[in-house]
């Protein structure tokens, strides 16, 4: 017997923040697509990733009617704080232009979305094994997947690949199509505690032995990460060791010092600065961490999936309206230009916040751009343009 069949406009492979929010954009304007994650619900629901989100991407949220819970439970920011030769300095962007950052979980915004997306009664399949996507050349895709064992299979005119870097759409691109890629020397080591912050606003520690982020989820959570190397492993880490090094990494002159307690959560992530040049190919179009990868300084990655998501709904939005295909055959050359600001931005905090050797000509040179960001208005002003973000390619609506 062959695999029951459905039939959609768009599928969208992984349920992460760019394929949520293509599909909260797409059914606003009344495309119908259908949700495919590999992962449970409980899993997507509870992953830990990073939760500074741009004010550009809050408006769209905004617009998308998924951030209710975000302005009640956000905190909003002005900048951040960076600290080194153990002096604390505020970065306030705000002043510049009336913008914020926005401090609220990854998992909280992929909340919002899938109950959105549930209580409006679209379809979002959990647990979908073995997604293979064939046809991307003709007029229709077929993709096929399993659910509790049993063989499903889904007509669609467009597939877009929101799985991620370890998902499986990315391996449909030609083999011409190059990836470019810089790995860094060193991980994060990240962790969630029930202490205080010791900043207000998150705090960047750039220390010669290495970085340290003071972030936060909420007023009783901290969100930390040290640089450590690349080969690390979790299990020579206990607390004590992660407590001392951060507070060795943040000791200050001018405020107390951090605040230690209960650890509850600890991950390892690499750094990598990836692109893949051409986003799409036939009727399969990439978004997200699938297409492009930034290192977690600057907090830049859950900003640009919403971003290439406003891309590719704007041009199906024109493609269903007027079967215009303008919009889609330009999706890669319409989203790259902010991508490379993002990921100019992010290796711009890497490489200046981050120890890359132990020669000290190397410290003095980051020590003095530190000291511009400090000091100067016009630096502030231009980073914060960026963090706070800038604007999106494309309206996420076809007019
Ligand atoms: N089939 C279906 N779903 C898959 C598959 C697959 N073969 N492989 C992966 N997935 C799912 C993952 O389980 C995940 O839920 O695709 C989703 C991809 O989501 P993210 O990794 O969150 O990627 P994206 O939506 O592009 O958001 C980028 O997430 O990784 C962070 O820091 C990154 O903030 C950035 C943001
Ligand atoms: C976070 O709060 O998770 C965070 C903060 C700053 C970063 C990255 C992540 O640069």
């Amino acid at each position: 017997m062959s695999a029951p069949s459905q039939r959609c406009q768009v599928a969208i492979i992984g349920a992460g923040p760019a394929g949520l929010a293509l599909g909260q954009m797409l059914a606003l304007q009344g495309i119908d697509a259908v949700v495919l994650e590999a992962r449970s619900e409980e899993y997507v629901r509870a992953r830990v990733r990073a939760g500074v989100i741009e004010n550009t991407t809050v408006d769209i949220l905004t617009e998308l009617g998924v951030a209710d819970r975000l302005h009640r439970e956000a905190l909003v920011h002005n900048g951040f704080y960076l600290r080194f030769d153990r002096t604390t300095h505020r970065l306030d962007f705000h002043r510049f232009d009336g913008r914020h950052a926005y401090v609220y979980g990854q998992a909280e915004i992929v909340a919002d979305l899938i109950d959105a997306r549930k209580a409006a009664g679209l379809p979002l399949v959990f647990e979908a094994q073995d997604v293979e996507v064939d046809g991307i050349d003709s007029a229709t895709s077929e993709i096929t997947y399993v659910v509790d064992g049993e063989p499903q299979r889904l007509v669609a005119d467009i597939v877009a690949g929101c799985d991620g870097f370890h998902g499986v759409t990315r391996s449909y691109l030609p083999a011409t199509v190059r990836t470019l890629e810089r790995v860094y020397p060193f991980a994060w080591l990240g962790i969630l505690a029930r202490t205080t912050p010791v900043t207000e606003e998150g705090m960047y520690c750039a220390h010669p032995d290495g970085l340290s982020v003071h972030s936060m989820r909420g007023t009783h959570i901290t969100r930390q990460y040290l640089q450590v190397p690349a080969d690390t492993d979790l299990a020579d880490w206990p607390d004590d060791r992660i407590w001392s090094e951060l507070k060795r990494r943040s000791a200050s002159d001018d405020h107390p010092e951090l605040e230690t307690g209960e650890i509850f959560d600890r991950s390892l992530a690499p750094l990598r600065s990836v692109v893949t040049e051409r986003m799409q190919t036939g009727s399969l179009f990439l978004l997200g961490d699938a297409a492009h990868i930034v290192p977690p300084t600057g907090a830049k990655g859950l900003n640009l999936a919403v971003s290439d998501a406003c891309v590719l709904s704007h041009a199906l939005g024109l493609f269903y309206r007027t079967g215009d295909r303008s919009g889609l055959e330009a999706y890669t050359d319409t989203a790259l230009p902010r991508i490379w600001q993002a990921q100019n931005f992010s290796w711009t905090l890497t490489s200046i916040l981050h120890r890359f050797t132990d020669d000290p000509f190397d410290w003095e040179l980051r020590r003095a751009r530190l000291q511009r960001w400090a000091e100067s208005d016009a630096e502030q002003h231009g980073l914060g343009e960026v963090y706070l973000g800038l604007p999106f390619p494309t309206p996420w609506r076809a007019e």
